[in-house]
């Protein structure tokens, strides 16, 4: 199928490793031309040569999505590098951690965390995602074509303990996708969210392997496939939400999760 987005151009943000930087990977088949985001330039240079090597377009840029000044100018040195961006995927969603930090950054019960934690997880999922949309939404408007694309994650559609103030800021981008969905639909500007369950990446390789073969159970396709979830499932759904094939699909959210959880 040709989901027709060869030559459009995608910010993929938190890009450096995991699931988006399968996402990188990905819309760049599609003949898209990528621009790689990661707090870390090195990492966001990697998947860019990465791509560059295999054919495709990208380019690295390192930027914090947490601080609006620096996004501002991340797509302004893009756009003279590179043109617009048409399809944003708001992926960053994961504190890094460093080993600097005292707390962890996710994780733990509600009653032992506390402000700095909340503002890390919240900080990054709710200012990342409105910094990065509020820099390209004029131009997709003015284009009357644009695709934005925010991961969230099961935990904001039904809730998972130790992961508090993660799951209320996931539902929180959910409304966002929602209300701007309504504002921009005028303008041909998709807002979808993408929700995995447990993908198997770099920040959950340690969690899988302490589960074991019980994390299997939670999954219903995971027996019959014998696997659990891969960044290619996530960027499948995003691929095909950024399509044409996808342009009377607005404001909804799309769990990929084998099944994990099957809200309304
Ligand atoms: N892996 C899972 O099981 C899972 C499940 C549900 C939802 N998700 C969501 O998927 C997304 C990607 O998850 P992942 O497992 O690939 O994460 P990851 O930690 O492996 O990769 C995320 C990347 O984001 C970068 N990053 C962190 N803070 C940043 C910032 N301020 N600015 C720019 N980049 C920043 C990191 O450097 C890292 O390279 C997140 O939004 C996460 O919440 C993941």
């Amino acid at each position: 199928m040709d989901l027709g987005i060869r030559g459009r151009s995608a910010l993929v943000t938190g890009a450096g490793r995991g699931i988006g930087r399968q996402i990188c990977l990905t819309l760049a088949e599609e003949g898209v031309r990528v621009v790689v985001n990661d707090l870390f330039e090195d990492r966001a240079e990697e998947v860019a040569g990465e791509i560059s090597r295999a054919g495709g377009d990208a380019i690295g840029a390192s930027a914090d999505v947490t601080d609006s000044e620096a996004v501002n100018g991340m797509v302004t040195r893009v756009a003279d590098q590179f043109g617009s961006v048409d399809i944003l995927v708001n992926n960053a969603g994961i504190p890094a951690i460093s080993a600097r930090d005292a707390v962890p950054a996710t994780g733990g019960f509600f009653a032992g965390s506390g402000p700095e934690q909340w503002q890390r997880t919240m900080g990054l999922i709710t200012y990342g995602v409105l910094n990065c949309s509020r820099a390209v939404i004029e131009g997709m408007s003015e284009r009357c074509w644009g695709r934005i694309i925010n991961i969230i994650s099961d935990a904001g559609r039904v809730g998972e303990p130790r992961l508090v103030a993660y799951s209320m800021a996931k539902a929180g981008v959910i409304g966002f996708s929602k209300a701007l969905a309504k504002e921009l639909g005028r303008s041909g500007v998709t807002v979808n969210c993408v929700s995995p369950a447990t993908t198997e990446t770099e920040a959950t390789a340690a969690w899988l392997a302490a589960q074991g073969e019980q994390i299997m159970r939670q999954y219903p396709l995971a027996k019959g496939l014998n696997r659990l979830g891969k960044p290619s499932d996530i960027a499948n759904a995003v691929a095909f939400l950024s399509s044409d094939r996808a342009e009377w699909i607005t404001g909804q959210v799309l769990s990929v999760n084998g099944g994990y959880s099957m809200p309304d």
